[in-house]
């Protein structure tokens, strides 16, 4: 804790994103199902989020369904569903002054869910502290797809296509690329998520179970980061008088 107050403010990721895996194998390690995992997973997000927001992240992108998701056993669809439902809790965003969003295809989520989104993002708008954006039936070949359907619909020309463009008409458009994305739960790889906002992320991998995942390891993760040198392409003699200020 002493340590990271030394995170020059610069230093500190401007978007977080975390893959939060491992609430299934948490729960059965403990003889439990695995919906009660994730349960205990929503505790981890409320103190992952506040975390972040003290230290002055101002998006925080969790990975909470993906559009493969869908195809898990009915029961444990229809829990996370109640969950995400039950902990949609509007005054939670304005007591913390988040804002919130989502990303992800939600026209697939059951209605009342639906109304809940649309609830707690028109009223946590205007706040001011750190944006909180849930990925929701979420995949980043869904999101791309959706993207070049939009092109398409609005007639833009092949040479009018660019990669700003294309950001534009990501569900992402609203804010800046993750510069840290955080998996836990020991797996290695990206499950179709933020594929093409990821292009220049630094990625940081916890064994750690996410209902496990507390303040102390988001700090770890950040402090890791911190000690990066982005490159974007260059060389390192090229960033080096200003490592940070290129994005
Ligand atoms: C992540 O935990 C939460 C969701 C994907 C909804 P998992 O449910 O994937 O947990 P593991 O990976 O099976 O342990
Ligand atoms: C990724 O985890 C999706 C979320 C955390 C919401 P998964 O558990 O679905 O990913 P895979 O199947 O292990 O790649
Ligand atoms: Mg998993």
């Amino acid at each position: 804790m002493q340590q990271i107050e030394t995170i020059d403010a610069e230093r500190i990721p401007q978007h977080v994103a975390i893959i939060m895996d491992g609430n299934g194998r948490w729960a059965k390690e403990r003889g439990h199902e695995r919906s009660y995992g994730h349960q205990a997973g929503v505790e981890t997000v409320h103190i992952v989020a506040e975390e972040a927001a003290r230290m002055g992240v101002k998006y925080l992108t969790l990975y909470t369904f993906s559009t493969e998701n869908w195809n898990r056993p009915a029961d444990e669809v229809a829990a996370l569903m109640s969950l995400l439902f039950d902990n949609l809790e509007e005054e939670v965003f304005m007591k913390n002054d988040i804002r919130f969003r989502t990303i992800g295809d939600t026209t697939r989520l059951p209605q009342a869910v639906q109304d809940r989104i649309e609830q707690c993002r028109q009223h946590t708008a205007a706040n001011h502290g750190m944006t909180l954006v849930l990925a929701l039936s979420y995949s980043a070949h869904d999101e791309l797809t959706r993207a070049i359907r939009k092109l398409v619909a609005e007639g833009v020309a092949a040479d009018d296509i660019s990669p700003q463009a294309i950001a534009a008409r990501l569900d992402t458009a609203f804010m800046p690329d993750p510069d840290l994305l955080i998996r836990t739960g020991g797996e290695l790889r990206l499950s179709n998520f933020l594929l093409w906002q990821s292009a220049y992320t630094e990625l940081y991998f916890s064994p750690t179970y996410w209902p496990d995942f507390r303040a102390d390891a988001l700090r770890q993760a950040i402090q890791q980061y911190a000690t990066r040198e982005r490159r974007f392409g260059l060389t390192g003699e090229q960033v080096k008088p200003h490592t940070q200020t290129i994005s």
